[in-house]
This record gives C-alpha cells, structure tokens and sequence, in this order.
C-alpha cells in the first residue's frame, strides 16, 4: 500500500461530533503512553501527524484523521506512473484515542475518557478493527487482558500490536508475545491477529499495512 494522504480532519469529545462514517475506520487504543500515537505517525509516513509525548495523557479526545492509499507497492514519493500502482484510491480513516489505565488523572476524568471510549467502540458502525497496542517490553499487564476481554465482550474485532520492540531483546520479545498470547488462550477460543512494531525503526508497517488494505477490500 502507498499512503497518498494523510492528515489530520477532527477532534471529538463525543461520538456525537465524529464526522459521518462514511469509509472504513481503524482505531489505536492500549495504556497511556504505550505508542498509539508514534504508530500512527509511523504507519502514516508523518512524523508529526499525531501529537505524541514522553508525558502519559497526552492523547484526550477521539482524533480522525484522514487517510487516501494506493493499491501497490511503490516506495513513497516515486513515480507513481510506474507499475506497481492499481485502481482508484481507497479513503479511510485512522483514529487515535487516549490510552487508558493513567494513574495521573482523578477518578472521575478516567470514568469519563473509558466512558467516551468505550461509547466510541461500541457505537461507531463503520468501525472495522481496533489496533490494540501492548508495551512489548513487559509480561502480560493485567488491564491488558482486561480490555482484550472488553473488546471480545462486546464483539468488536482487534489485532494485538506490541510496540517498541526496538526497546529489548528480539528474545525478550518474542518471549513477552507468547506469554500474552497463552494468557489470552485461558478465556479465548481463537487468538486474534498480531503485529511486533517499533516505530522508532519503522518495523510492522508493511504488515499492517496490508492488513488495511484487506480490510479496506473486504
Ligand atoms: P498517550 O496519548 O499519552 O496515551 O500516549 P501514546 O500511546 O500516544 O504514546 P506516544 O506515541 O505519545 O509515545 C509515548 C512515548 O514513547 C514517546 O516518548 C515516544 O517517543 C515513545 N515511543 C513510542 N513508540 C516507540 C517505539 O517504537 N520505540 C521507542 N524507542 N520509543 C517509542
Ligand atoms: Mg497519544
């Protein structure tokens, strides 16, 4: 896939204010500060597209931006006359979410970001798949798990994406992987799809990428 554009539209506090769902939408959610919004960034080939911050609770409304791709796979900003591009644009959109689990805000500011988060998930129709970003450098997080549960609860289809594998060991994490992956067999039938990224080293993009793409086709 070749991004052709990607930019920012709007920011919401409700899913009341998200523009008409009129193409496919893809949204990032995991813990406060686990990468959401360097993945975007990553995947979106612009660097300061979403804004990210070392500081946790950087994210705090439901942000859309944009998307238009090209079937192919021609390096960005090569001749796109040349073989490797097919068919007419596909628009979709990206949204980036606030992370949850941030120990640094008051009880009832969390009660109201899950509320306006799981509201999002749970009423956005053209929503196709929730990215669910995990910290590839720790052993299965409890509220993790807990919000992969949430997710299968409520029937709405993920992939887990670990991030910041630049960060460790390949070993430790394919270690951290598998051990999420054998936590969630104990509740879970069928393992949902899942992404090792780094966006610091661009790693996962093409796959996820064309994971998009079969989304967006399907
Ligand atoms: P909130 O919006 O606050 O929930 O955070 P977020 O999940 O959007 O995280 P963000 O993308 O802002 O990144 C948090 C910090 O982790 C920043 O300092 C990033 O530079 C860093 N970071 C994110 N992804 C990677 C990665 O793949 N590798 C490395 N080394 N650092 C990363
Ligand atoms: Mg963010």
């Amino acid at each position: 896939m070749l991004i052709k554009k990607a930019s920012y539209l709007i920011s919401c506090p409700d899913i009341k204010q998200c523009p008409a769902g009129d193409r496919p939408e893809y949204a990032f959610i995991g813990r406060s500060n686990v990468g959401k919004s360097s993945l975007i960034n990553m995947l979106s080939g612009h660097q300061k597209l979403a804004k990210t911050s070392g500081t946790p609770g950087k994210t705090q409304l439901i942000n859309f931006f944009e998307m238009e791709s090209l079937k192919g796979s021609l390096q960005e900003g090569a001749d796109r006359d040349k073989k490797g591009q097919t068919g007419p644009a596909s628009k979709w959109f990206i949204v980036d979410l606030p992370g949850y689990g941030f120990a640094k805000v008051s009880q009832s500011q969390r009660n109201q970001w899950e509320q306006m988060i799981e509201n999002y998930l749970r009423k956005r129709e053209n929503l196709v798949n929730v990215f669910l970003l995990i910290d590839s450098r720790h052993e299965p997080q409890k509220i993790d798990l807990e919000f992969a549960n949430k997710l299968g609860e409520w029937e709405i289809p993920f992939a887990l994406t670990f991030t910041k594998a630049d960060k460790e060991t390949q070993k430790v994490v394919a270690k951290n992987v598998k051990s999420f992956l054998d936590a969630m067999r104990a509740t879970w039938q069928f393992l949902p799809r899942n992404f090792v990224t780094s966006a610091e080293k661009k790693m996962g993009r093409d796959k996820i990428l064309g994971f998009i793409e079969e989304c967006n086709e399907a």
